[in-house]
């Protein structure tokens, strides 16, 4: 479930091109549960009607300041003080400018200064404006008061040039938002790493071992924890999904890679999550030219073992006490739960997540995913098939209830 489920969200959309992009963004946080208050300046009217606002949300759209409602209540006031969050998107030079200086003068700018909310900005200009100093000069003053930005991107802008100003894409403010009301959650203060995607072991400069995982499932579990207040941190492999807004990111390509990667992160982490499909075997040489055809019938590779990581973390835990959750997978073709078990036993994990990978909706790739939740303690919970952001919920939920909030 979303965190934006329940939260009052005032989304202010003022006057640029991009808020046609402010329909689908309402749209989407209300699919996930938000109650969404739209207000337009007078400049977002010229590109947008506030009755497509009302369409997605279900909920009257606001522009003006002056006219009380139905309670007859000032609207700045009403939504100023009933927002979990005011996101802008997209966000002017002009209307950061105001922000920056406390101005008041249209319904969405008295409502910014009369709340406490914390506030987030999606900015979408001109490269040149973007840039200015006095723009660069605005955005750093409100950073400093703790407003949190999302974007501009890079790429194609409408006057047709290229360049930074773009407005983020809808799921990256999603993201955004999600992070930001999830700062106070039960994970603030702690640390988690996870590791995501399918490690690539060279044979020479052109060809690799690798395998399926797309890295869906770890980037779902670090939403998760983001969500929930980590400080999170992603060691992945090649990715099919973008790394999360608000997660740091580590890239590496080999099992040696992560596992360097891992063990510089684990040390002062307070939770371990091994999702990523880390090679077992890798090529025991590494060709330096590109291996060619011409002259062979066949070609015989010698490979390897390569570091277990997780085994590491948890043989190392056994000394140092940290992280203080160990959560491993288990890929299983056959009898996952038994293997599970023997590997939650051999690792010194906490939690294990038995994945049989044979299944077409579950594993590898997919959106879905059938696990069994087996633990320490001694519980095993087949659960049934759920999004991959759902299996990682449920799993990030038994990481906080494991105890780990007692521990220093
Ligand atoms: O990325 P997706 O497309 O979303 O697919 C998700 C997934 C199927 C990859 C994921 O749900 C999953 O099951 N990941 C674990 C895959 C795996 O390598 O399982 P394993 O049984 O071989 O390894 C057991 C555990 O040890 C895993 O936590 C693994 O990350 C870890 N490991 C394995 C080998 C190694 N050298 N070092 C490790 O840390």
């Amino acid at each position: 479930m979303s965190n934006l489920r329940d939260k009052h969200v005032v989304l202010g959309v003022t006057g640029g091109i991009a808020c046609y992009k402010s329909a689908d963004l309402a749209s989407k946080a209300a699919q996930e549960g938000a109650r969404v208050d739209v207000i337009l300046t007078s400049a977002a009217l010229k590109f947008i009607s506030p009755l497509t606002f009302t369409a997605v949300t279900g909920r009257r759209a606001w522009t003006d300041m002056y006219t009380p409602d139905e309670a007859g209540r000032f609207p700045h006031v009403t939504h100023s003080r009933q927002a979990d969050l005011i996101v802008i998107a997209p966000a002017t030079a002009n209307t950061i400018a105001k922000l920056a200086h406390g101005l008041a003068d249209n319904l969405l700018t008295a409502t910014v200064l009369d709340s406490r909310a914390p506030l987030l900005l999606a900015p979408a200009m001109e490269t040149h404006m973007w840039e200015h100093p006095a723009t660069q000069e605005n955005v750093r003053a409100l950073k400093e008061r703790g407003v949190h930005f999302v974007g501009p991107e890079a790429g194609h802008l409408a006057s047709g040039a290229e360049g930074v100003g773009r407005l983020a894409e809808v799921p990256t403010i999603l993201g955004a938002m999600r992070y930001v009301l999830g700062l106070n959650g039960p994970l603030r203060g702690r640390k988690v790493v996870i590791t995501a995607g399918g490690t690539r072991e060279p044979i020479d400069p052109v060809r690799f071992i690798t395998n399926p995982s797309t890295g869906k499932m770890g980037v779902a579990l670090a939403e998760a924890a983001r969500d929930l207040g980590a400080t999170t941190v992603l060691v992945h492999a090649p990715l099919q999904v973008p790394v999360p807004y608000g997660v740091r990111g580590v890239s590496i390509l080999t099992a040696q890679d992560m596992f360097d990667a891992v063990m510089a992160e684990v040390e002062d982490a307070d939770v371990f999550i091994a999702a990523a499909a880390v090679a077992d075997f890798r090529p025991a040489r590494r060709a330096e030219h590109k291996v060619k055809k011409e002259g062979r019938e066949g070609l015989v590779l010698e490979l390897e073992r390569t570091p277990d990581i997780l085994g590491t973390v948890g043989e190392r835990r056994q000394e140092t006490g940290r992280p203080l959750v160990l959560v491993g997978f288990a890929a299983e073709t056959e009898n996952p739960v038994e293997a599970a078990r023997a590997k939650l036993a051999r690792k010194n994990l906490d939690i294990i997540i038995a994945n049989d990978v044979t299944a077409a909706d579950a594993g590898f790739a997919a959106d879905t995913n059938r696990v069994v939740y087996i633990d320490r303690e001694g519980r095993v919970e087949p659960w049934p098939l759920m999004s991959k952001a759902e299996v990682a919920e449920r799993i990030i939920a038994r990481v906080v209830e494991f105890g780990l909030l007692t521990k220093p």
